[in-house]
């Protein structure tokens, strides 16, 4: 055994909730290019196709397990995906919204002006239906001689991020749930680690990314001065996924460009003025 066979899934069987587009794709397609079987979530089937399609290149085609996780009952999709697999060795809980305004695009706003049902949304689909997921695995990865639970938080669930509170504190609670979780299941075989994704471009982040003023800005507080690539977060997932992190548990493993080291105003980085605007 090579070290970079600590890297391979293969035979492993693997969930991926939120894996319709964005990052979740880029993850299904790391752990299916490792060799592991895969059972991918996200609302719809359809949602799912364009995924399952370039899943299906390498080992076959996964099993499609859609539900609406702002429902918990909906959580009992990770059941359906260990029957259809037989069993479950991973899972990469990785759904996740913003706040949205009532005509859908993303609400960026200080909490005191979030209205209460649009926190309580993001903390449903968050928080809430994490919790659920967690659950419903716990039997199965039990039952696996190599568990891995990864729950994709955010650099925003690590240092303070005004505008984004809602988002923030149900990030920060993920990364707490991995390390509440991972101290308690460790004697089970399962490994649970938070995966904390700076910047990354994708419909999540339209708002950022369509909007010069505010890339700029942002992109001012990342040291290293980009986007994060999908397949930089996906290789993160799959290191933490596979037997390579098999002493790796209860970790809040940050891939931000630098953006939550403090750099005491020393960097010389330039930062623009804030583009918000407040009401
Ligand atoms: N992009 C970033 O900069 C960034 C940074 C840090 C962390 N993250 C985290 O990474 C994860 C993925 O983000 P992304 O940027 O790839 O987002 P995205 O492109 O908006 O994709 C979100 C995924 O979550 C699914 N989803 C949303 N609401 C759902 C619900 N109620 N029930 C079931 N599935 C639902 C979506 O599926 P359907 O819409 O097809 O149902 C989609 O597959 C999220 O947890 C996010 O918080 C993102």
């Amino acid at each position: 055994m090579t070290i970079l066979d600590r890297f391979h899934l293969d035979g492993r069987r693997a969930l991926v909730t939120g894996a319709s587009r964005g990052i979740g794709r880029a993850v299904a397609l790391a752990l299916a290019q490792a060799g592991a079987r895969l059972a991918l979530s996200a609302r719809t089937e359809t949602a799912l196709k364009p995924t399952a399609d370039q899943v299906a290149r390498y080992g076959g085609p996964p099993v499609l397990v859609p539900g609406d996780l702002a429902d918990t009952g909906q959580a009992a999709l990770v059941d359906r995906a260990a029957e259809a697999l037989g069993g479950l060795d991973i899972v990469v809980h990785n759904a996740g919204i913003l706040p949205t305004a009532p005509d859908g695009s993303t609400l960026l706003a200080p909490l005191q002006y979030l209205p209460q049902p649009v926190w309580d949304e993001v903390v449903a689909v968050n928080l809430n239906a994490t919790a659920a997921l967690c659950r419903h695995a716990h039997p199965h990865l039990a039952r696996s001689d190599s568990a891995s639970l990864v729950l994709m938080s955010s650099v925003a669930g690590v240092v303070g991020t005004p505008m984004m509170e809602a988002y923030a504190a149900s990030k920060a609670a993920q990364v707490s749930l991995a390390r509440s979780l991972a101290a308690g299941w460790a004697r089970a075989g399962i490994r649970v680690n938070a995966l904390c994704p700076g910047w990354v471009r994708t419909d999540m982040t339209a708002a950022v990314h369509t909007d010069p003023a505010l890339t700029d800005w942002l992109l001012a507080h990342v040291p290293m001065g980009r986007w994060a690539e999908l397949e930089e977060v996906a290789a993160a997932a799959l290191f933490l996924a596979s037997p390579a992190a098999g002493f790796l548990t209860g970790q809040a493993v940050v891939v931000d460009g630098g953006l939550s080291v403090p750099d005491g105003g020393l960097a010389g980085i330039p930062k623009p003025s804030s583009p918000f605007v407040l009401p």
